[in-house]
């Protein structure tokens, strides 16, 4: 009596594992979110991201000319913006030469081929720590998506290729992509965060960009009014419908790890390319476990990020990409 089929041949040894491995990333997957700051010749260590810095413009320089030297040839900017700047419209969002505006024609005329997405949300912005307008404890939909299409504007006039609403408003997609048309951009791109979930998972990255709601009476404390509830699935492939519909290029899902399930369903159900985020919290997880001696550092970011991609992510925006790079070049 021998077993019918015998699957351990192909795993006998790296060479055979190689030739039929279904899923190889590469570092073509990836898009690096980078964290940009006010000041000179800044590379501060984010305290619960250790690895991760925010860069002052000079430093972002740097930073690109590497990335692009080692194949990774898209970023996702994000900004933490000075405190006597915030307010409840996230009217700095909108100044031309402002923080992201200044990063994103830093990016272009350092590294003229990056491709530079660009996160749209009120929060870094916001007096409040919201990614919407608030008002008598209550998020405003259509006043913020009023302002997150200025703000989308505004990073196309400076240069942006393609814009990443984050926010989870109703209808932003249409909006944005309306006003991006009537101005003549119409090659600038909508990366819409659209099954986004209101997650533990972000916190690490609220501390980067000091960004977290705030403890005050009438602002909500948590943004589970417009993030969605983790308990959900079918709203995960509503939104995302909704999205493409109105002119998503790209859709997003995030966090990353424990929603593969979603990013699978999403795959399968649409044709325009699927981005997941794996998020600040998931990069804490790892970090702290590995050094604390826990966790094999190299071995588990390899394992999921080809996890991610085998669940149907076309783009991975993580926090690993340089080291997952570096280990792929060996
Ligand atoms: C802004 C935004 C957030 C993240 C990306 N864009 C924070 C949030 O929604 O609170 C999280 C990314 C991460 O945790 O790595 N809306």
């Amino acid at each position: 009596m021998y077993p019918l089929r015998r699957n351990r041949r192909l795993r006998k040894n790296q060479a055979i594992r190689s030739l039929v491995r279904e899923t190889v990333i590469s570092p073509d997957d990836f898009l690096v979110p980078l964290f940009v700051t006010e000041g000179n010749n800044l590379r501060e260590e984010i305290a619960s991201m250790p690895g991760y810095y925010r860069y002052s413009l000079d430093q972002l320089k740097q930073e690109v000319k590497e990335l692009w030297k080692l194949g990774l040839k898209s970023v996702l900017l994000f900004v933490k913006v000075p405190e006597n700047l915030k307010d409840n419209k996230g009217t700095e969002a909108i100044n031309p030469d402002g923080l992201m505006q200044r990063a994103i024609k830093t990016v272009k005329d350092t590294v003229p081929e990056m491709l530079v997405m660009t996160d749209v949300a009120l929060d870094p912005y916001s007096s409040y720590g919201h990614d919407g307008i608030v008002e008598n404890g209550r998020i405003l939909n259509d006043e913020s998506v009023d302002a997150l299409t200025e703000m989308s504007l505004s990073h196309a006039r400076a240069g942006a290729d393609i814009v990443a609403p984050s926010d989870m408003m109703d209808g932003r997609i249409l909006s944005i992509r309306e006003a991006l048309e009537d101005e003549g951009f119409i090659d600038t791109g909508i990366m819409s965060y659209s099954a986004k979930y209101a997650s533990a998972f972000y916190g690490p990255f609220r501390d980067a960009l000091d960004s977290a709601p705030v403890d005050q009476k009438d602002v909500p404390k948590d943004k589970k009014t417009y993030q969605m509830d983790y308990g959900n699935r079918i709203e995960a492939l509503r939104e995302t419908e909704m999205d493409i519909d109105e002119g998503a290029d790209i859709v997003m899902v995030k966090p990353g790890l424990c929603y593969l399930d979603i990013v699978r369903d999403i795959k399968n159900e649409f044709d325009v390319p699927v981005a997941v985020y794996q998020v600040s919290g998931e990069y804490a997880m790892i970090k702290a476990a590995a050094e604390k001696g826990w966790l094999d550092y190299d071995a588990v970011v390899l394992e999921q990020l080809t996890a991610i991609k085998r669940a149907g992510a076309d783009i991975t925006a993580s926090y690993f990409a340089k080291d997952a790079v570096k280990l792929l070049n060996g």
